[in-house]
């Protein structure tokens, strides 16, 4: 080859290869600099954590409180656990008769706290799995004890179960005459779909059976119509439990196709800006309440680091940053509304911020109380054929997509919303619940506990404001003290909207009298040296040697997983 032209091959080779290292190098600045960031890095880590427990001895000294906190400690532990065995025993009986024959049941039970102290915690404190009613904003055991619901049953009661039983019924009424007829349509379908490109504002509406499926057919018709591989999900945000949106722990495989960038950062914007295998940009608007963070749960709370601050303006602002670059670079924008739609505002969340998705996923709340996923989204997204190449479809189908029975259900849950006492709890929604959070933390702070709630709207998280390894004890105290929470305890309390200043006082005392009996029971015991660091050092030596040697000496040896 003649020199002039091998000069201009090596120029073409290396100017290739810097676009790629640039690129590259692109796609790592982008990620979050936590595990949560690096899904490989974090399930190679989680692979490496060994099993191990404390005795009962060392369960209430974790953190090396002197012999007269850890007596403490034993003492309102042995008091709580003898009122959960007198007060929630068939519960516990009927929980325990099931216990291992419901894997999910073994799961929730087993990753409710930390795993170190899991064993003990389940053998004295048995949270019954068992309800036996609802009614307003409470739900009752099988020994007939009465709670206030925090769980939200996942997000689903946005307006109390009350109005879901009655979504139920009457939307059962309305199509008994044809039942579980599938494949064709019931009527109820018509106005359904009429109601969601509404409030949508798209043009299309497919049907699925849980949250989880709506989000694979968004990003599965994404890929098709731009013909790109990728789909970017931000760092922590949950999107159902299917492979290719779970890169991280919790998938035995890698998920090759997705790349996880950090959440309200200009990397991410760059990212999207200049790679070309990109197809759609995945938005779980809840991430604003702890961007990049995985949803917060009690078995994660091994110190006091849980962070959560909301910012309405600039979560809006970074949305329309999305919005903007998706559209520069024709990538599909989905929000991912499962959880936070018809919660936010009735038009969700591109209503509340202000910005509009190209394909938008709801599910929980939407059929009434009944199982469903819908997806929404722009015509030109949404169509699974090619007019000129007939055998290159797009295949999705479900058995029991637009169910006779969750159609009736939706649509009474969507006529609700058009009515006076269900646009009422939309109004002031915002300065309602802040109001609510901003009383409760001036009290917490007023009698000088190490407590306090952070919100995104009626969706809260409580935060801890003094190192501590055994902030996870609060799920405990609350139930005795009569609120319910969910399998991840304080991470998350979702509030349905038809709470009133009445029953929301009784859940503020209840919180602060939980807090306080806790706190005089020694749990929150600082010292200088006891940081948050610290915390997360010693727990990292116990790891190492639990790892090295079996047989360790505050610790017992592993035991079967
Ligand atoms: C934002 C989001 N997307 C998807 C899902 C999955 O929905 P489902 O549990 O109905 O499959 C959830 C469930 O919590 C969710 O919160």
């Amino acid at each position: 080859m003649p020199k002039p032209l091998l000069y201009a091959a090596s120029l073409v080779v290396l100017a290739f290869v810097a676009v790629k290292v640039r690129t590259r190098l692109q796609l790592s600045a982008a990620k979050h600099a936590s595990l949560t960031g690096h899904a490989r890095m974090a399930r190679r880590f989680a692979a490496l954590v060994p099993f191990y427990e404390y005795r009962e001895r060392d369960f209430f000294r974790a953190d090396s409180a002197p012999d007269d906190v850890a007596a403490r400690r034993k003492a309102g532990f042995e008091r709580l656990a003898a009122h959960y065995r007198t007060h929630f025993a068939a519960t516990a009986r009927q929980t325990d008769e099931v216990q291992d024959s419901i894997s999910d049941l073994q799961f929730t039970s087993r990753y409710r706290v930390p795993f170190q102290f899991s064993r003990v915690v389940r053998e004295h404190f048995k949270a019954g799995a068992f309800l036996a009613s609802s009614s307003g904003v409470t739900v009752t055991d099988l020994d007939g004890n009465r709670f206030y619901d925090l769980t939200g049953s996942y997000g689903v009661n946005v307006f109390g179960y009350d109005f879901y039983k009655e979504c139920i019924a009457r939307g059962s009424e309305r199509v008994a005459a044809l039942g579980p007829v599938l494949g064709a349509y019931h009527p109820v379908t018509a106005y359904n779909v009429a109601r969601l490109r509404e409030i949508s504002g798209l043009d299309e509406v497919s049907f699925h059976m849980s949250g989880t499926e709506a989000v694979m057919q968004a990003v599965r018709l994404a890929r098709y119509h731009t013909q790109r591989k990728h789909l970017v999900r931000f760092c922590g945000a949950y999107h159902g439990w299917w492979g290719d949106v779970q890169p991280g722990v919790g998938n035995p495989l890698a998920a090759r196709e997705t790349y996880t960038l950090e959440d309200m950062d200009e990397s991410a914007l760059r990212v999207l800006a200049s790679r070309r295998d990109i197809a759609c940009v995945l938005v779980n608007p809840l991430q604003a309440l702890h961007p990049n963070a995985s949803a917060p749960g009690d078995s994660t709370l091994v110190d006091s680091g849980r962070k959560a601050h909301f910012d309405r303006a600039a979560y809006a602002a970074w949305l329309e940053k999305l919005r903007a670059v998706c559209t520069a670079r024709n990538i599909v924008l989905i929000f991912d509304e499962v959880f936070v739609g018809f919660r936010l505002a009735l038009g969700g969340a591109q209503e509340y911020f202000g910005v509009r998705a190209d394909m938008v996923t709801y599910g929980k709340t939407i059929a009434g109380g009944l199982p469903v996923g819908v997806l929404c989204g722009r015509a030109r997204f949404m169509k699974r054929f090619r007019e000129d190449r007939p055998a290159d479809i797009c295949f999705a189908r479900g058995t029991f997509n637009a169910h006779p029975y969750v159609m009736g259900s939706m649509y009474e849950f969507l006529q609700r919303l058009e009515t006076g006492p269900v646009r009422a709890l939309y109004r002031d929604l915002d300065a309602r619940w802040n109001g609510r959070a901003a009383a409760l933390n001036a009290r917490l702070q007023e009698a000088d506990l190490p407590v306090q709630v952070r919100n995104l709207s009626s969706i809260w998280t409580i935060v801890y404001t003094r190192p501590s390894r055994y902030n996870w004890m609060l799920q405990y105290y609350l139930r005795a003290a009569g609120l319910a929470l969910s399998w991840v305890g304080t991470g998350r309390l979702i509030f349905s909207l038809n709470y009133s200043d009445e029953d929301f006082a009784a859940v503020a005392d209840r919180i602060v009298s939980a807090v306080g009996a806790m706190h005089g029971d020694g749990w929150w015991w600082s010292a200088p040296v006891l940081t948050n660091k610290a915390i997360r050092r010693r727990v990292l030596r116990e790891m190492i040697q639990a790892r090295c040697s079996p047989l360790i000496g505050s610790m017992s040896s592993p035991r079967s997983r």
